[in-house]
Parts: structure tokens; C-alpha cells; sequence
């Protein structure tokens, strides 16, 4: 019996690792757990020894720190297969570029930025292959983010507001502004394929964020359907009301039992043109981490629980992706009613 599966995924990856600037000799590994999908494994591989490098495929047991399912949550809690062995982590921080495809990746695991520091470029894949494929990034994408990124890096306030009733001020002062462009190209950097965003670590905001009919809850993957209005105080959720939606985010406050749950982490918006908002509808859920979701152009992303700047450590990590907001930024309008302004 033959497995071709991945033969259709080659040239994708293989475009993906030159977006990663994977050059002859540098060496790649690919990280992988049992689960992970055998198909990715092997296009990665092939494409890192096409493109002339030396390549390693290391599969290390699943099973996450996180107290909660794998289930592509985008929590990136890391594996404890890898926080607990110095061996794997040195194999990674030997690569010129590690692709990582595990089932929840290690974004907010502190033993990735010790990864980073050696100089390792780390690209996350998780999503299915047509979202993979659909979303391919252009190398032209990391013009738009950084222009983006050095808005906020010069302003003080982003303003968020909807017809819903949304009104939040955002404190911008040393929220660390950031990017994912859907390729790691530079020494240190990681990233994830699929993505386009702009985002920040803020640690003051106030006001409310109403969550809108057709906004989308991750981990959940599922589209909000009764309206949820949240009460924010310096940076933190002071009160949640509305309908069935309201009370499926307290009850996971509340189950998770973490102090910063309910504390405000990176917020943003996205940019990714080619993504498709109803992915969340017509995909399986164990076959997407949400990335059409989390970078739709135009939305307002913002999560909780987790934030490196402030030294915050927290698996409590939603992502709520919302349409029809208008984002300004010192005065600067990003996003009008869900729409992305682009110069
Ligand atoms: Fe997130």
C-alpha cells in the first residue's frame, strides 16, 4: 500500500522553508509527538533535504504540562517530553531552524525563549493542509505587519470600538509590540504558519468589549451566538454577562482556577487576507488550531491568561477573534468596522 499524502505537500513546505530562508547545510530538525500527523513529518523533511540541508526528524513522547486536552488549543503549553529533557532542548537550540509539529507548540513554554536565545528559528505548524496551502504567506506580507508593529511601537492608546458597544482604551507603554507573518526567517524569531497579525502585551486597558453574533471563542472553535459583554479594569475582567456564551467563559475562569484567567494578554488584529472565517464552521475541530480564525483580516484578536512581559505564567489562554470593530491607534484608524485600512 502506498501513502502519497505528502507528496502533495511538498511543494508547499518546500516554499514555506525558503520563506524561512533555509539555506544548503544549515541544519533543520523536525519536532514531532506520536500524534502528530505523519504526512507533515515527511513533506518537512523532504523539503528541508531538497533545499540542502541536514535534517533530523526527532519524535519525542506527547503529553502536555497543560491541565487540560490537546486538542490544538493554541495555549502552547509545550510538551513535558521536552521541558523535562535538557537533551531535546539542546537539539533544538543546535538547529538553524526547528519545525515544530507538535499539537500545541510551546509559544507560552518560557523554556522556548531559552531556545530563541541560541539563535534557533522555530516555525509552528498545526493547521489542516488546504488552510496550510490557502494561506501560504507572501514575503511581502512582513512590510504590512511591521508598519503595524511600529504604529504601536510609537504610539501611547489604542482605541477599540463597535457598534455592539465595544469601548476599550488600551495603554501602549512598553506592550512590547509584535508580528507573526507566517514564516521565521530571522536569527531567534519563531512563528507560525499560517499568520498575519500585529499585536501587543499591554498591561492597562478599561472598558467593555462586547462580543458580537459571529465572533469566535478559541479554544472552542465555536462562533459566539448570544451577545457577552465584559467589564474591564486594568487589564483584568471584572464582570461577564449575556447569554449561553457568557457563561461558558466563566465557567472556564472558573474551572481553571489560574490568578491571571482573567487578566487581559496580547491583543491586536489581524491581516491575513486570504483567511476564511468560515473555516471555523466547516472544518472538524481536531483539525484546526484556529489560525483562519485567530488572523482574518480586519478582526480584533485578544486573549487572556499568559503574558511574557509581565512574567505571567497561565494556561488559561483564550483567543476571542471579533468582527466589525474599529481600531484606532493614536488617532490612527487600522481597522474601520472590521475592515483592514491598508497605506
Ligand atoms: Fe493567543
Amino acid at each position: 500500500m502506498f501513502d502519497l499524502s505528502s507528496v502533495d505537500l511538498l511543494d508547499a513546505f518546500t516554499r514555506e522553508l525558503e520563506l524561512c530562508k533555509v539555506k544548503k547545510d544549515e541544519h533543520v530538525v523536525v519536532l514531532a509527538e506520536p500524534d502528530s500527523r505523519g504526512d507533515y513529518v515527511a513533506a518537512a523533511f523532504g523539503a528541508a533535504k531538497s533545499l540542502g540541508a541536514h535534517v533530523i526528524s526527532a519524535t519525542v513522547p506527547g503529553g502536555s504540562a497543560a491541565p487540560m486536552d490537546s486538542t490544538h488549543t493554541g495555549a502552547g503549553p509545550g510538551l513535558r517530553s521536552v521541558l523535562d529533557d535538557t537533551a531535546a532542548q539542546d537539539l533544538l537550540k543546535s538547529a538553524d531552524l526547528v519545525v515544530d509539529l507538535t499539537q500545541e507548540g510551546f509559544i507560552h513554554a518560557p523554556v522556548q525563549q531559552e531556545i530563541l536565545k541560541a539563535g534557533t528559528r522555530i516555525i509552528f505548524v498545526c493547521d489542516a493542509p488546504d488552510v496550510l496551502i490557502r494561506n501560504l504567506p507572501q514575503a511581502g506580507d512582513k512590510e504590512r505587519v511591521l508598519q503595524g508593529a511600529g504604529l504601536l511601537e510609537r504610539s501611547e492608546t489604542m482605541r477599540v470600538t463597535s457598534g455592539s458597544g465595544t469601548d476599550l482604551s488600551v495603554q501602549l507603554k512598553g506592550s512590547h509590540p509584535e508580528f507573526q507573518v507566517g514564516f521565521a526567517d530571522d536569527p531567534g524569531r519563531w512563528d507560525h504558519w499560517p499568520s498575519t497579525m500585529v499585536m501587543c502585551w499591554p498591561e492597562f486597558s478599561d472598558g467593555q468589549l462586547v462580543l458580537a453574533e459571529g465572533d469566535i471563542l478559541l479554544p472552542f472553535k465555536e462562533y459566539v451566538r448570544d451577545p457577552v459583554t465584559l467589564h474591564i479594569a486594568d487589564g483584568h475582567i471584572e464582570k461577564i454577562s449575556g447569554g449561553a456564551e457568557a457563561k461558558l467563559l466563566e465557567t472556564f475562569f472558573d474551572d481553571a482556577g489560574d490568578q491571571w484567567g482573567r487578566s487581559l494578554s496580547h491583543m491586536g488584529w489581524g491581516l491575513m487576507k486570504t483567511a476564511d472565517w468560515f473555516a471555523t464552521a466547516l472544518y472538524g475541530k481536531s483539525d484546526l488550531m484556529g489560525m483562519d480564525a485567530r488572523a482574518f483580516a480586519g478582526n480584533f484578536l485578544w486573549s487572556t491568561g499568559p503574558h511574557p512581559v509581565l512574567g505571567r505564567e497561565s494556561y488559561a489562554h483564550v483567543d476571542i477573534a471579533m468582527r466589525g470593530c474599529t481600531v484606532s491607534v493614536d488617532g490612527t484608524d487600522v481597522v474601520v468596522d472590521g475592515r483592514l485600512v491598508e497605506r
